[in-house]
């Protein structure tokens, strides 16, 4: 039952607790707490940490502050600030301590049972209420202890096949490591700034943000680039291929892409990565499968009701083919990110960053200026060859001809491929 007087005491104790004893760290509030109250910038909950009416709405779904403070004789409602606070502390613990739920309350969250361990004759204990309390979102024991809550439950096992979880932990692309232009470094820092202000934006109604479209030919740094960014921002990073959610389960697709966006929704704070994002386009244009396209309303329908602000989801999506896509899709995205073709000068500033940790006597200069219409991943695979190919010699140092042979190869293994595919 929702008992708004015992919850809205728990709360405030809480924050006025954690506020009184420094020794208590964020990983002592519940989750729900400490995602709420979470500060980006600080990697923590500041103190003091207040209850106003937004926060009584929004964590607990409370409306009427007001009237829930007059009832209670140690709380007031300060008009001023909209907060909720407790007038005599000691009463408000003993209201608690003696409510026929209020144990249940304090056992499972640390910040109380820390307080109440040596309280009266009450059974709790700290070290039991922590090993309760789930761990932050960066570590993969986080996004473990969701995992196997979920897959107790019907059709888990398909949904997680679908979706490939990471956390940022495990990510060790950064952000430095991608040579990116200033489009798209700004970009970046939009959505960290986006996340750093989310409460301010919600404030001010500015909830269209937090959807973005990554377009571009093959690896020219769009998964990367999200990657980067889930380490960046700390967020765990979910990441689906549209056509495995169609090719494999046909009839079940529509119910897929819900299950994946709940999922995504459940997990949050997170990054929703969506590949392939063009799949959609190509059943759109054929109207012979009906199972299809009600995924592709389902897939549409759930963007549009996802939000960075409301649900703390970051969608990215990704297509190499955005001539696919028609203006429905489009419009859904509140950023679309060029991801073009690499310039010499990035080009240069890519092979560095690759060549970083080889030896040898090269000048990434001359090639940068022989690879037009290279990809950042065609780079990598050049100097993969160059080093596979010294190796066969059983040389660890590269010389210019080394990387003018490999991209010699590159060429002509491009040309065959061009020449297949007209033959097809
Ligand atoms: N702009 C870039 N800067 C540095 N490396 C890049 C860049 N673009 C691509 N790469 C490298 O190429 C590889 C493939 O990139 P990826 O992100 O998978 O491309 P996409 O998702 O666009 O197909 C990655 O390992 C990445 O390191
Ligand atoms: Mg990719």
């Amino acid at each position: 039952m929702h008992d708004k007087k015992l919850e809205t005491t728990a709360l405030v104790l809480t924050a006025e607790i954690y506020n009184r004893t420094n020794d208590l760290k964020a990983d002592d509030l519940p989750s729900e707490l400490r995602k709420h109250y979470w500060n980006i910038k600080e990697k923590t909950v500041l103190r003091p940490m207040n209850v106003t009416a937004r926060d009584l709405e929004e964590i607990l779904d409370i409306h009427d502050p007001k009237e829930i403070a007059s009832s209670l004789p140690f709380m007031e409602y300060e008009e001023f600030g909209q907060k909720i606070r407790p007038t005599v502390f000691d009463i408000g613990v003993k209201w608690l301590a003696r409510h026929e739920h209020g144990v249940e309350y304090i056992k499972n969250n640390p910040v109380l049972a820390h307080f109440y361990e040596n309280y009266d004759s009450l059974d709790v204990s700290y070290e039991a209420a922590i090993g309760q309390n789930e761990p932050k979102e960066v570590s993969r024991q986080w996004v473990d202890s969701l995992i196997t809550q979920i897959s107790t439950e019907k059709n888990a096992e398909n949904l997680l096949k679908l979706v490939h979880i990471t956390v940022p932990e495990e990510i060790d692309q950064t952000l430095d490591k991608l040579v990116l232009n200033q489009d798209q470094k700004d970009e970046v820092e939009k959505m960290v700034k986006a996340i750093q202000f989310k409460d301010y934006l919600k404030r001010i109604g500015l909830i269209e943000v937090g959807k973005l479209l990554f377009v571009g030919p093959p690896g020219t740094g769009k998964t990367s680039t999200a990657r980067a960014m889930s380490a960046k921002l700390k967020l765990p990073f979910l990441e689906v291929q549209l056509s495995m959610i169609t090719d494999q389960y046909l009839g079940e697709t529509a119910k897929n892409i819900d299950r994946v966006f709940d999922l995504a929704k459940r997990m949050s704070p997170c990054i929703l990565f969506i590949d392939e994002f063009d799949f959609m386009a190509k059943t759109r244009s054929s109207d012979e499968n009906a199972a299809l396209k009600r995924a592709v309303n389902s897939l549409l329908k759930a963007i549009d009701e996802i939000s960075l602000v409301k649900h703390d989801v970051l969608l990215i999506g990704a297509t190499n083919h955005p001539q696919l896509l028609d203006s429905a899709a489009w419009r859904r995205f509140d950023d679309i990110l060029d991801f073009p073709l690499p310039d010499k000068e990035m080009r240069r500033e890519i092979l560095d960053i690759i060549v970083s940790e080889i030896e040898g006597q090269f000048d990434t200069e001359e090639i940068s200026a022989i690879t037009d219409g290279y990809s950042g991943s065609d780079l990598k695979l050049v100097i993969r060859e160059s080093v596979l190919n010294a190796l066969m010699t059983d040389r660890m140092a590269l010389d210019q001809d080394d990387l003018i042979r490999a991209v010699g190869e590159f060429n002509k293994r491009t040309s065959l491929k061009y020449i297949a595919e007209e033959e097809l």
